[in-house]
């Protein structure tokens, strides 16, 4: 740890003030505990207080040394610390002469008098040190345990999100197996198979987004950037959510999106965002409400992409912590919803290495706004229409 609090500026005389003189000085401030001997900047001694009273106090002292220069009583090799010695290697120092704490001693930045070291300030130095210490500990204390809460909250939500489509998929698959009627059944068949369908699908997106999400926290992805239009960002998007929208009779309104603007993005990660946040919307919306996905240019030159829902809404400690891997707002076996609480930090993390901010605006009872920032170098107008005018 470096350290700037040893030293308190005691200005230091020269070398040719009078022994008197400083005499006078230590008499008239009992706290004074030495003073440096300064030439140049460079301190060349240390007047020790008890030291230099007590050979003025001497019968002889007065009249030997009050006109003579200081050098002659002070210590010409006291203890001299660099300010930015770790305050380890101080209290090293203090232990291998601790005179230097019953007199003081000097402090320099970069060979240069800057003040006189004392014990009291050496000790609260190490009182701050120890007190930024237990700070970071508490804080590492905290950060372990909410850690291991979300390692729980992990396995507690996989287990279910994983017994759950491979139960369906072995029951279903088993039941075909099983009944030899069933080809005369072909629509309870066919339901079979739908329902194996939707629990492979929710396996996958499941083991996808646990694989993002390890890539992510291991930094290990890059991104692959180019020019594509917002048609090209959002339709795909909007032909993949339209059956989920429809499943739940959500209207899926889509608007602002200026086809003169060219997002230079990485356009699988950008496509994740989107269906991250309208699988959220149409998720948690209420059935037969609007999901809106606009888009919209900012002054500045940045763009905002917004998922607009009316679906429950999240008060403000929900909103808080739902950025976090495996936070959802409901936990335990009742839950309502199928999920593993990655989505958001997965859309948080693309979204900000494409050096933009992702934020959540929502109230209970109130629906929820998602908001997309990317700044202006991640838009510009078509080369195409420049070029026109
Ligand atoms: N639009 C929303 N309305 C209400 N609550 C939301 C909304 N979006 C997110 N949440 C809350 O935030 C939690 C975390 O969302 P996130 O997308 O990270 O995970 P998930 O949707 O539960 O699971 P996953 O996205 O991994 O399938 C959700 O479980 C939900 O409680
Ligand atoms: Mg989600």
């Amino acid at each position: 740890m470096k350290n700037n609090l040893v030293a308190s500026s005691i200005p230091p005389v020269s070398k040719n003030e009078t022994c008197g003189n400083i005499y006078h000085r230590f008499c008239a401030d009992d706290d004074l505990i030495a003073i440096a001997v300064v030439d140049k900047g460079e301190a060349i001694g240390l007047l020790k207080r008890v030291d230099f009273l007590t050979k003025l106090a001497d019968q002889y002292g007065w009249p030997l040394y009050e006109a003579k220069p200081v050098t002659l009583l002070m210590d010409d090799a006291p203890v001299t610390i660099e300010q930015n010695h770790t305050l380890e290697s101080m209290n090293e120092m203090m232990l291998a002469d601790e005179s230097a704490l019953r007199h003081g001693f000097i402090v320099t930045e970069n060979g240069f008098y800057r003040g006189i070291g004392t014990a009291s300030a050496l000790l609260q130095a190490n009182m701050e040190r120890a007190e930024t210490r237990m700070q970071d500990l508490e804080l590492a204390r905290k950060k372990a345990q909410s850690a291991s809460l979300a390692k729980s909250r992990f396995l507690a939500n996989m287990s279910h999100e994983l017994r759950t489509p491979l139960n369906a998929i072995i029951g279903f698959s088993e039941l075909i197996l099983i009944d030899d009627t069933i080809l005369n059944k072909p629509d309870q068949t066919k339901d079979y198979i739908g329902d194996i369908h939707h629990s492979g699908k929710h396996l996958l997106k499941l083991i996808n987004s646990i694989l993002d999400m390890s890539k992510i926290e291991a930094g290990a992805f890059q991104l692959t950037e180019d020019y594509y239009s917002p048609q090209e960002l959002v339709s795909p998007v909007i032909r993949i959510m339209t059956g989920m929208a429809l499943s739940r009779n959500i209207r899926l309104i889509v608007g602002g999106f200026d086809q003169n603007d060219e997002l230079f993005i990485d356009i699988q990660y950008m496509k994740q965002v989107l269906i991250n946040l309208l699988s959220n919307a149409i998720k948690f919306s209420n059935k037969d409400s609007i999901v809106r996905l606009e888009y919209s240019n900012q002054q500045s030159g940045g763009i905002i992409i917004s998922v607009d829902d009316e679906g429950p809404g999240m008060d403000q400690n929900c909103l808080q912590h739902v950025m976090e891997p495996f936070v959802q707002a409901e936990t335990g076996h009742d839950r309502r919803f199928e999920g593993t609480g990655l989505g958001l930090p997965i859309i948080k993390a693309y979204v900000e290495a494409h050096d933009g901010q992702f934020c959540l605006k929502s109230a209970v009872g109130r629906g929820t706004r998602a908001e997309v920032h990317l700044p202006p170098n991640r838009c510009q107008k078509s080369r195409v229409l420049s070029l026109a005018i």
